[in-house]
């Protein structure tokens, strides 16, 4: 899964810069313009209808790095901050809600960056009182004072999204999302840790790194602890001073390489590290290194088998559409009266275990009927996974995900799965699996007419690019659809 993310196949944005400019030049109106190194009060800006991918309006000293209008599924706009050459967002405004792409969007500087459209309502403010802004050369975005201290009054770096680049703190009041909103990245008072959010008000914790406190210890009193990739190649926590007190190598640990690091939260839910080579972004570490310790590989009632992939917890349901069933939601109470059951039909399967179990909490019972009673009754359970020779047995108050297959048969679970909707939604899985297959096998066939053609094509290609794959967590090349594949067969 060495696939770097998200980089536009072969685009650059130098390509850009040269080859549109001479295609359109009638009609290229500041697209992709030299951008300037400051913006003051009184800056105004709005989309340009011509600009199929960036439109540039900040940069850093160096050029590689750009503040602009990113277009998302063609109509929506994010301000962003992003890599140039890659066209790789590494910070985002608000990404769960987005402007649209229209004249009547407009990005302004008053004191305040100010982001307002009235079209979808969205109004974003950074409520600050700031004399010009600058996109630093690390890429943090910076309101400053002229004369005052501090001078920095805002600043990108304090607002991470998913990503987290080479000397950003992220501090124990912030964490990382990833872009579908499902995994998050959280700092504990002696570690870091990742959660997956199943359930409304659920956050199951499924990977958790404990400070090794090797090269420092944690002091109580010191304050809390802070996250940062360094510049050597590693992702560290601190409390006080330079001396980690844990450190997480990358591959390219203290190789002498002058490289631009970064690490980001995927889709998936992995932690991943990478560094810009000059072309593309090499992974360099991920947190999780076995497809089965994701939080979710296989999907909702999934079983993940270590070196064979993905089948369903129900041996009579095919895993074929990267799913086995809709992902159920909510609990199996219903509404109001917490202690009246939904109708519930169960599944019992041998040989399964809890992925992340030593993160769950247990109690130990003397038989199997005893551990499913425990969760028969309560309707906020939603299964119960044995084990006959410790007596542990784990309730899971989520929707069940992806279990681990395993050959030892006295591991036993026990799962519910909601009956009210259930015919409805068998023949919904049915279409979804259906519709599924067919967009997957379009999808295949179109990639590869695609690749075809794109052999075939010169200099039009790279519009064909820009035009056909928008960068963004928004359609993430790594993840969805593609990723499935490659896990089905894996
Ligand atoms: C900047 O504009 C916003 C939105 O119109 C407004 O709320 C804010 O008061 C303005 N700030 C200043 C300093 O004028
Ligand atoms: C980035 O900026 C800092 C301070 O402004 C400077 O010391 C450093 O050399 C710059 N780095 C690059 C790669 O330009
Ligand atoms: C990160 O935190 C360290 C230690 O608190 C501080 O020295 C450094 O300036 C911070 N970096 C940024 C970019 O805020
Ligand atoms: C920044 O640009 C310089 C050349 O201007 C290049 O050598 C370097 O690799 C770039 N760094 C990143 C992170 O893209
Ligand atoms: C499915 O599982 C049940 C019970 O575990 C077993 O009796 C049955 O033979 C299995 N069917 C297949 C097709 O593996
Ligand atoms: C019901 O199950 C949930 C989650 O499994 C658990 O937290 C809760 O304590 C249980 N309630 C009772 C009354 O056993
Ligand atoms: C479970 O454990 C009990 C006693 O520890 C044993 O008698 C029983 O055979 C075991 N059941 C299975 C299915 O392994």
């Amino acid at each position: 899964m060495g696939r770097p993310f998200n980089s536009v196949n072969g685009l650059r944005a130098t390509q850009l810069l040269f080859i549109i400019p001479v295609l359109f030049t009638s009609t290229w109106p500041n697209v992709v313009a030299v951008a300037t190194q400051e913006l003051l009060v009184g800056f105004r800006a709005s989309p340009s209808p011509s600009v199929s991918s960036f439109q540039s309006l900040l940069n850093d000293s160096t050029g590689n790095f750009s503040m602009g209008f990113l277009r998302v599924n063609r109509l929506q706009l994010a301000l962003t901050v992003i890599h140039l050459p890659s066209l790789q967002p590494l910070w985002q405004v608000n990404p769960t809600a987005l402007a649209r792409w229209s004249d009547r969007t407009e990005l302004f500087f008053n004191g305040s960056l100010v982001i307002s459209d009235p079209h979808s309502e969205l109004f974003w403010s950074t409520g600050t009182l700031g004399d010009k802004v600058v996109l630093l050369n690390t890429s943090n975005l910076q309101i400053q004072r002229l004369e005052a201290s501090p001078s920095v009054v805002w600043q990108s770096f304090d607002f991470p999204t998913d990503t987290l680049v080479e000397n950003q703190n992220l501090t124990s009041n912030m964490s990382l999302v990833s872009s579908n909103g499902l995994y998050s990245l959280h700092l504990g008072d002696t570690f870091m840790a990742l959660y997956a959010k199943f359930e409304e008000n659920t956050q199951q914790m499924y990977w958790k790194r404990k400070a090794l406190e090797a090269r420092a210890v944690i002091v109580e009193g010191q304050g809390p602890i802070l996250a940062r990739v360094e510049s050597s190649g590693f992702l560290g926590m601190f409390q006080t001073g330079n001396a980690p007190v844990d450190v997480q190598p990358f591959n390219s640990y203290q190789q002498p390489i002058n490289r631009f690091l970064l690490v980001r939260l995927e889709s998936d839910g992995n932690l991943k590290g990478y560094f810009w080579d000059g072309s593309t972004w090499a992974l360099d570490y991920q947190a999780i290194s076995a497809m089965c310790d994701l939080p979710s590989p296989c999907g909702s009632y999934g079983l993940c088998k270590p070196g064979s992939g993905c089948s369903c917890l129900d041996n009579r349901t095919e895993f074929s559409s990267g799913e086995c069933l809709a992902v159920q939601s909510g609990h199996l109470c219903s509404n109001g009266e917490a202690k009246t059951k939904i109708d519930f039909r169960v599944l019992r399967r041998k040989g399964v275990d809890l992925p992340f179990k030593e993160l769950m909490g247990y109690k130990t019972v003397s038989s199997l009927e005893h551990c499913e009673g425990l969760c028969e009754n309560n309707c906020s359970c939603w299964g119960a996974v044995y084990n006959n020779a410790s007596g542990f047995c784990y309730l899971v108050d989520y929707p069940i995900r992806t279990l681990l297959a395993v050959g030892d048969e006295t591991k036993a679970g026990y799962f519910k799965l909601r009956k009210a909707t259930g015919r409805k939604m068998d023949v919904g899985v049915g279409v979804g699996i259906l519709s599924g297959a067919m967009a997957i096998l379009v999808g295949a066939i179109g990639f590869g007419i695609y690749r075809i053609w794109k052999r075939r094509r010169g200099v039009k290609r790279i519009l064909v690019e820009e035009d056909g794959i928008s960068p963004g967590p928004y359609k993430d090349l790594g993840s969805a659809s593609f990723r499935s594949i490659e896990m089905g067969t894996m």
